[in-house]
């Protein structure tokens, strides 16, 4: 199965973006730790005019620490970028956060003179959560108001940031089926686009692959089975999603599987490291039984 999950409404977000960033001292892009390549919009780099920009590493609780380290050694060699590890919910890192921004923009960030910044990330990675516990409150989501009557909503925070809570959305580079499926097995992509057997298929093949052992422990394997497939029909027989007759519910087992990866259940997991070599990538890819189809899929205009 190729998963499609085609970006309509990029070249939208993208231009309302790139306005935006005209007004503002900072954009903080919100990346999920454990997938930050796949959850990024690499087109967000054009449309930037070099203004600094935090990549906050959100979710840091379900991410592998070790490869959570090299995403920030990775990123932080681009300049102007800084990268930071955190858990939208937790106050004291999200302060963290906040000192981050008043280092990059020293000059502002006074009463009166507050630090203008953005939120961007694609659905899901945890914005909402973030802008709600550095506001302190809950402030309405903005994806949920249609694009077209959207005016710049501006959320004064008490510490001397203030968010320009629009347009905030981006999405994912659907750009390799790799990266479709990690999306897909961080529950970043909506049921609808998906086939849980496939991805948790695929789960089942990278957790063979990077996480053997966090996999045996979990699902009390003795050995591992030889093949995907057969390492979701012995997660299904250990947390009893079985049929009728003794079958095990290949769809049930790999939903709930995928389900307990994604809540961490299994340990702390990253779905990606940089500098992954593409013919790893395509090794991964042929054990899950994945076909690679070349795609093409026309690139939006990014905005002057
Ligand atoms: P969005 O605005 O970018 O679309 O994301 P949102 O804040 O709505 O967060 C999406 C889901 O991710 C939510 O879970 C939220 O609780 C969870 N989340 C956000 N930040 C973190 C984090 O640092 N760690 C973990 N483990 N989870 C995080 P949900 O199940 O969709 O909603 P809810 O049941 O929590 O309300």
């Amino acid at each position: 199965m190729t998963i499609r999950w085609y970006p309509g409404h990029m070249s939208k977000a993208l231009e309302q973006i790139s306005e935006l960033v005209r007004k503002i001292d900072l954009i903080i892009e919100v990346l999920d730790a454990r997938l930050p390549y796949s959850s990024s919009n690499h087109l967000l780099e054009q449309v930037r005019r070099n203004k600094p920009c935090i990549k906050v590493l959100n979710k840091n609780d379900l991410a592998d620490p070790a490869v959570t380290r090299a995403w920030v050694q990775h990123f932080q060699k681009s300049a102007g970028v800084r990268a930071l590890p955190l858990v939208a919910k937790n106050i004291p890192e999200t302060k963290s956060l906040v000192k981050l921004c008043k280092q990059l923009v020293p000059q502002r960030g006074n009463p009166g003179y507050p630090i203008r910044t953005m939120v961007v990330g694609i659905p899901n990675v945890g914005k909402s959560t973030l802008i709600n516990t550095l506001a302190g409150r809950s402030i309405a989501k903005v994806g949920d108001r249609p694009a077209v009557t959207m005016r710049p909503q501006q959320i004064p925070l008490n510490n001397g940031i203030l968010i320009f809570d629009t347009p905030g959305l981006l999405w994912p580079a659907m750009d390799d089926q790799g990266g479709a499926y990690r999306l897909a097995t961080s529950g970043a992509i909506g049921a609808n686009a998906l086939d849980y057997t496939n991805v948790g298929i695929f789960a089942a093949a990278y957790m063979m692959r990077r996480y053997p052992e966090l996999l045996k422990e979990r699902y009390k394997l003795a050995e591992l089975p030889a093949t995907p497939h057969e390492v979701v029909e012995a997660v299904g027989r250990c947390l009893g999603c079985i049929m009728s007759g003794g079958v095990v519910d290949v769809h049930r087992a790999a939903e709930t599987f995928l389900r307990e990866l994604r809540a961490g259940k299994a340990g702390r997991i990253s779905f990606e490291e940089p500098g992954t070599p593409d013919d790893v990538e395509a090794e991964l890819l042929r054990f899950a039984g994945i076909e690679v189809r070349e795609q093409h899929q026309q690139a939006p205009t990014v905005p002057e």
